[in-house]
């Protein structure tokens, strides 16, 4: 495919097009990133686990996944399991999957419903809100070992649009702060009503952040998703940023990359959009130009139709993708009918593997026509009622086709990043505009590993 070669161009040109990429007004610096070791070395997993992960506010789930009392799952963050139940209709708790007699990990399923908790080992109890109920011959332990009546250990736990976030730091400040501007951006969306319709797992072979980087930039699009920039401007995203490390960037959907010479010519990926917004393709063709304000158009009743609000929505929000960043940790693609959430997790003791946790929660909806676009990847017959059982979660291997073309794609070439960053010849990290994203997170995620935050 021909690329327009726009590093080689002359300053003076290339700082109006550094205009044009809407980066947002944000002092980060613009020096070469020489830690490379951060995507390595267990020094350096070891300090993130002491100053980022055991401070910091991640999601472990959704709302929606404890919907009765005595409702609970597991989430796994680094070398912790954590239980997250619903102690009672209106409290949701978070326990460190451990038993307070010899330390046995209490349950070990992903989702579970009980009253309380039984560990497998001496059958010691808890109760569902963490309280101890029951030691198995308490009468053969010297009283002073047992006379704390030893609940289950806690930590701070919290929600925000259908989330559950946890933190096992005290002293963080709380939710609402450490999201600071990001709750404002995203309200319209109202991701609180979504539900989960599709769960996948992963376990990639590189370090958690080489994942995250790639979801963060659209400057790959070009070489590693040739399908992809047919139908999306890859070039002229606009950035934000909300504070506190978190970001987004606007993804320009319904029109192809200005990398492409041939402007006015549909590409086949063109048209399957066009089709997928009840549109016919052949009346666009060479017209590419009009195909965006036509989609906007036909998102705008189709969303209708479906009752799915969309009321304050700006163009850019009802047709385009909407990649939000929750530092330190998560991705979300919005769009007015649900969001592809993507959970990069630190593996318990390797630096060099990761899970890719990869959901996509969805506006409920009864009509039988109601679907999920065909960029969300949900497969057809995917139960949108949001009535029925959460689906299963499914756990693969990288390089497993269930998680559709463009991820695959990224997984292919992630692991070539994870080598080369090892080489004793490569001099540092070098980020362009296009990446203003991840020099942001960065300067976030120095922040933590120095103990600032
Ligand atoms: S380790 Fe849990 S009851 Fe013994
Ligand atoms: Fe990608």
């Amino acid at each position: 495919m021909a690329t327009r070669e726009i590093d080689a161009e002359k300053p003076v040109e290339r700082a109006a097009k550094k205009r044009a990429l809407n980066i947002p007004p944000v002092k980060v610096g613009d020096g070469i990133l020489h830690d490379q070791e951060k995507y390595y070395s267990r020094e350096f997993m070891d300090r993130e686990w002491e100053s980022l992960w055991s401070r910091v506010w991640t999601i472990a789930g959704r709302l929606t996944d404890l919907k009765r009392v005595g409702d609970w799952f597991t989430y796994k963050l680094g070398k912790e399991s954590i239980i997250i139940a619903r102690s009672a209709e209106d409290r949701i708790q978070a326990f460190y999957n451990v038993c307070q007699h010899r330390g046995s990990q209490l349950v070990n399923q992903d989702f579970g419903h009980s009253m309380s908790f039984v560990c497998p080992f001496h059958t010691w109890t808890w109760n569902i809100d963490g309280s101890l109920k029951r030691i198995t011959d308490a009468e053969t332990f010297p009283e002073r070992t047992i006379c704390d009546k030893p609940g289950l250990s806690e930590m701070r736990c919290e929600t925000w649009a259908g989330f559950i976030f946890v933190n096992m730091d005290d002293n963080a400040p709380p939710l609402s702060e450490f999201l600071a501007g990001l709750p404002d951006a995203m309200a319209l969306y109202k991701m609180e009503d979504m539900v989960v319709v599709k769960d996948y797992s992963v376990n990639w072979p590189m370090n958690w952040k080489i994942s995250l980087d790639a979801f963060m930039e659209g400057y790959h699009a070009h070489a590693r998703h040739p399908e992809l920039v047919r139908m999306i401007d890859d070039y002229n995203f606009d950035y934000e940023v909300f504070g506190n490390g978190h970001s987004m960037m606007t993804i320009p959907m319904w029109t192809k990359s200005p990398r492409i010479p041939e402007r006015s010519g549909l590409t086949d990926e063109l048209r399957l959009s066009i089709q997928s917004a009840g549109m016919d393709p052949s009346e666009f063709e060479n017209r590419q130009a009009d195909v965006r304000p036509a989609a906007i158009e036909a998102r705008r009743k189709w969303t209708e139709r479906f009752g799915i609000s969309i009321e304050g929505m700006t163009d850019d929000q009802v047709a385009d993708d909407g990649n939000y960043n929750i530092f330190p940790n998560i991705t979300l693609n919005a769009h007015p009918e649900g969001v592809l959430v993507m959970r990069f997790l630190p593996h318990p003791t390797d630096p060099e593997q990761c899970t890719y946790d990869v959901w996509v929660i969805a506006k409920p909806g009864s009509d039988p026509e109601y679907e999920m676009p065909f960029y969300m990847a949900v497969p057809p017959g995917t139960d949108l009622t949001g009535e029925g059982p959460r689906p299963e979660r499914n756990y693969v291997e990288h390089g497993d086709e269930g998680l559709g073309l463009v991820l695959n794609q990224d997984g292919d070439s992630l692991p070539m990043v994870q080598a080369g960053v090892k080489s004793r010849g490569f001099r540092g990290v070098r980020l362009s505009d296009q990446e203003v994203r991840l020099r942001y997170m960065y300067e976030e995620y120095d922040r933590y590993l120095k103990g600032e935050k």
